[in-house]
């Protein structure tokens, strides 16, 4: 069974850049039980200290949500990261999960013992954002989303970006979600063929 771990960085639910990740699901034509949310507004996920223990022993010595959080990417076979752009960047939300995957990084390049499996696992970013079509508003979202997924051992396949959402709902725009289903159709025929 492949794994999916959708990963939710809006502290809105439901609203655009949810919807557009059902999308991608819808796309991939999977069982419910092949994923696993992880909605991080609503989980209690610290900012990293920088404490770097997680430099001389593996893991991360912050005991909160995000212990089940490394173990659903270590699982995961495909990993959907969804954000709005807040300030050219990820929410902080998603921000704190994703400095806590500085455990990751640590446990490969310096303890050479990887928290997270190298085995096969594909990533895909979708990046909502307020203004009309302004394309660099995504760079740095995306390089931030790219960096992370070097981390967690993902290869970032894709992604969907889409402008204007302040002005237009996802939900309304039936040309966006079915792009969103097409790229989840897509993906997991990557995965399917790698
Ligand atoms: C704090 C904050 C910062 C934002 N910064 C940006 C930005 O830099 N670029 C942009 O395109 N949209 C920006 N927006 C608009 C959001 O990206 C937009 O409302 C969002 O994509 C909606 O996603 P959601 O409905 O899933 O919460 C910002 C919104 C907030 C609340």
């Amino acid at each position: 069974m492949i794994k999916i771990a959708a990963i939710h960085g809006s502290p809105r639910k439901n609203q655009n850049s949810d919807t557009l990740l059902a999308a991608v699901l819808e796309g991939m034509e999977l069982e419910k039980q092949q994923v696993t949310h992880i909605y991080t507004a609503a989980e209690n996920i610290m900012p990293c200290t920088a404490c770097n223990a997680c430099l001389k022993q593996r893991g991360c010595v912050i005991r909160d949500d995000m212990q089940e959080a490394y173990k659903i990417l270590d699982e995961a076979d495909i990993v959907i990261t969804a954000t709005p752009v807040y300030f050219h960047s990820v929410t902080s939300q998603l921000k704190a999960f994703i400095d806590r995957t500085q455990a990751v990084w640590g446990s490969k390049y310096v303890l050479e013992s990887t928290m997270i499996s190298r085995k096969r696992r594909l990533g895909f970013a979708v990046c909502t954002g307020g203004p009309p079509e302004e394309k660099s508003y995504f760079d740095c979202t995306l390089k931030v989303l790219d960096i992370y997924h070097k981390c967690i051992n993902a290869k970032l396949v894709g992604h969907i970006t889409v402008a204007d959402v302040d002005n237009e709902h996802v939900k309304d725009r039936e040309a966006v979600l079915e792009k969103a289903r097409q790229e989840g159709q897509k993906l997991i025929t990557a995965y399917k063929n790698t």
